[in-house]
């Protein structure tokens, strides 16, 4: 049995250019998918697969992150006087009991490998999930949840992955697997090859579940693609170590850091919206006949 998963880290010091000016004052990790900002998705999935410490890398105005984790009195009361229990529940229990958050400044934009090792003093010596909020994946159990149960199964690090188109290899990382298995062991981890060059279309979506000993390798990979440290070569130097699983995970992801992305998860989610799915379904139709 694998020690079980406590950490996940948020990396969310990323400015979001794509979607200026909506995020110049507000990070994009805030932007809603119907009523619940992007970043709760993802504490909500990580929270469903066990994490009990939820460690935000965060960078400059991203002060909205800790509100929207912290307690509001002030609007639970108002909530309170006006009977609206419902929606003090959605504003309470965002944070479930027991479960911490730690905000750690990431100073320089060094990129994604570098924002994971700010979390090493947080994480210590333990397995831990890696979670990007733009990735937003629909999934009965969630994706972490999946990936948690492949990790018992064999103890190594796991890291989720999707077919994409082969013109689109050079936004990922893309890895090669032994077999065609929904679990597979990786032979090979490159960031962003172009599609001449990908030893496969198989794209790393952003879940990872990884041994500590990545830390060391973040330590001492150096600057790869784009000048950045990047996660994907520290794999890479772990790969020459330890087995690490490719997984084709169950569900649909949608890439939350594109507008035509956002827009896709704003209608499935809409659409499966127990409150409003109904009559959004009608305005879809609407919009379809005219
Ligand atoms: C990052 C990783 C990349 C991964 C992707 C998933 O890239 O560097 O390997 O495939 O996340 O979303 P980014 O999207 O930050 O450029």
């Amino acid at each position: 049995m694998s020690k079980p998963v406590r950490a996940a880290v948020f990396p969310v010091a990323g400015r979001g250019t794509r979607f200026l000016p909506a995020t110049k004052a507000s990070p994009k990790e805030m932007l809603p998918i119907v009523d619940k900002p992007l970043i709760q998705y993802a504490v909500e999935e990580a929270v469903a697969a066990g994490a009990t410490k939820l460690v935000f890398i965060t960078g400059a105005s991203k002060r909205a992150i800790e509100d929207h984790f912290d307690s509001d009195p002030e609007l639970e009361r108002a909530l309170t006087e006006a009977g609206k229990t419902e929606l003090l529940h959605s504003i309470k229990d965002i944070v479930p009991d027991g479960v911490s958050c730690v905000y750690i400044r990431q100073g320089e934009p060094l990129g994604l490998g570098h924002a994971v090792l700010c979390a090493r003093s947080a994480v210590g010596d333990e397995p831990f999930f890696v979670h990007l909020a733009d990735d937003l994946i629909a999934g009965t159990p969630g994706c972490l949840s999946q990936m948690a149960g492949e990790f018992q199964n064999h103890g190594c690090s796991v890291v989720a992955v999707e077919e994409v188109p082969q013109e689109s290899t050079s936004s990922y990382g893309i890895v090669a697997v032994e077999d065609a298995e929904k679990g597979s062991r990786m032979t090979e981890i490159v960031e962003k090859p172009s599609p001449e060059n990908a030893p496969s279309n198989l794209a790393v979506v952003g879940r990872y579940l990884l041994v500590p000993e990545i830390f060391d390798k973040l330590e001492s990979t150096g600057r790869g693609a784009g000048g950045e440290i990047q996660l994907t070569d520290a794999i890479a130097d772990l790969l020459e170590d330890t087995d690490v699983y490719a997984y084709s995970f169950s569900g649909d992801r949608y890439d939350c850091g594109s507008k035509l992305g956002y827009l896709e998860a704003t209608v499935a989610y809409g659409l499966a919206h127990k409150e409003i799915g109904e009559a959004f379904r009608e305005i879809l139709k609407e919009y379809i006949r005219r």
